[in-house]
């Protein structure tokens, strides 16, 4: 049987792949509105207007039947903030990527964001525009995790080019933390501490972390209430995940009991190839219903907007790349508010 999605969707598969004879056995007859742009997303992007029958159920790449998400409620009022680390010890899985058009879709439905950039690359800083070694006297992150009393948070804070969204911006002095942090008392709290002045004022902290684990990332997890983990969805995703649920875990018991993984997400994702949905399926029987249904597709548009400095919600608001961060921030608020975690 043939399964009647998006031309482009169109998956190629052995007959003996029971992911796709679920997908086979489901009717799968909505008629989805793809963006002009559109290359293999993964996320069926259905218009509330669309008459769907009782029956039909559209299946996600994970193989769950694939839920819409609605546009979160406006806030009346905002703070104190959720705050979340983006980490995986591998580089190159889309964190910093995930920080900024999370970042910048959380701003667009009204909710007030800072970025904190954990990585002495400076990637963050550079995707949101700012050049990080031309910050002049401005202080950085590192400033402020020496000492939180003479540069405090509210002082190394800076704007950006989006609207609610602010960031606090790093650069290569911030490798010399991980060395000087290590010989102080309680040194896994200092971005905890520093963070605590600018809490009040944001909705959502994202800390985007440098590819390792360690002592800047362990800092952003006990800064942090729940962790993202991105995952490129290729062969070796999953190698080294045990040692960061390790991570993760001696933080919780030793650190930060609050810390929760909120979300697994698929990135890179190309839903023609046999390849991405056997690794999405092997990221599924790892984290089970942690793995977000919204998933990114591989796009060119990504680099594009990292070089350009902008995030891909301004650049091309109307692309597939921006409609897949947009639902992974309905989404991920949806699931925090059903937890009780953030305020609705
Ligand atoms: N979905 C995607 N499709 C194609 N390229 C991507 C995607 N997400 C990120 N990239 C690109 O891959 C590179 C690494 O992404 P990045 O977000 O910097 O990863 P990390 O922060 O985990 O090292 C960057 O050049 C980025 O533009
Ligand atoms: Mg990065």
């Amino acid at each position: 049987m043939t399964v009647p999605i998006p031309q482009d969707q169109h998956l190629t598969h052995s007959a003996t792949d029971p992911a796709i004879d679920a997908i086979d056995s489901a009717v799968v007859n909505v008629n989805i509105e793809l963006p002009d742009d559109h290359e293999a997303s993964v996320t069926p992007i259905a218009p509330s207007d669309v008459a769907v029958e009782s029956t039909t159920v559209v299946l996600g790449i994970t193989g769950r039947p694939m839920p819409t998400f609605p546009a979160p409620r406006p806030l009346t009022s905002h703070g104190p903030a959720y705050v979340i680390a983006m980490t995986n010890q591998k580089g190159g899985v889309g964190k910093t990527t995930t920080t900024i058009n999370l970042g910048a879709a959380l701003a667009e439905a009204g909710r007030r964001v800072l970025m904190v950039d954990m990585d002495p690359q400076g990637s963050l800083s550079i995707g949101l525009g700012v050049n990080p070694d031309e910050l002049g006297g401005k202080r950085t992150v590192y400033d402020m995790l020496m000492d939180s009393k003479a540069s405090p948070a509210n002082e190394v804070v800076m704007p950006t080019s989006i609207k609610g969204l602010d960031l606090l911006p790093a650069n290569i002095h911030l490798s010399a933390a991980e060395l000087r942090l290590a010989g102080e008392v309680a040194r896994e709290y200092a971005l905890e501490r520093a963070l605590e002045v600018v809490k009040p004022y944001y909705d959502y902290i994202l800390i985007d972390c440098q590819p390792s684990l360690g002592l800047l990332t362990v800092n952003a997890l006990t800064a942090s209430d729940g962790v993202i983990i991105p995952m490129e969805c290729e062969f070796f995703a999953l190698r080294g995940v045990e040692m960061l649920r390790e991570t993760i875990t001696k933080v919780q018991e030793r650190l930060n009991n609050r810390l929760t993984i909120d979300g697994v997400l698929p990135t890179m994702v190309d839903a023609r190839t046999l390849h991405t949905r056997e690794t999405v399926q092997a990221v599924f029987d790892a984290f089970g219903e942690a793995v977000f249904h919204s998933t990114i597709s591989r796009t060119v548009k990504f680099p594009e907007t990292t070089k350009a400095g902008v995030s891909i919600i301004e650049q091309a608001p109307n692309s597939s790349g921006a409609q897949a961060y947009r639902n992974l921030a309905w989404e991920m608020v949806q699931r925090l508010e059903a937890k009780g975690s953030v305020a609705t």
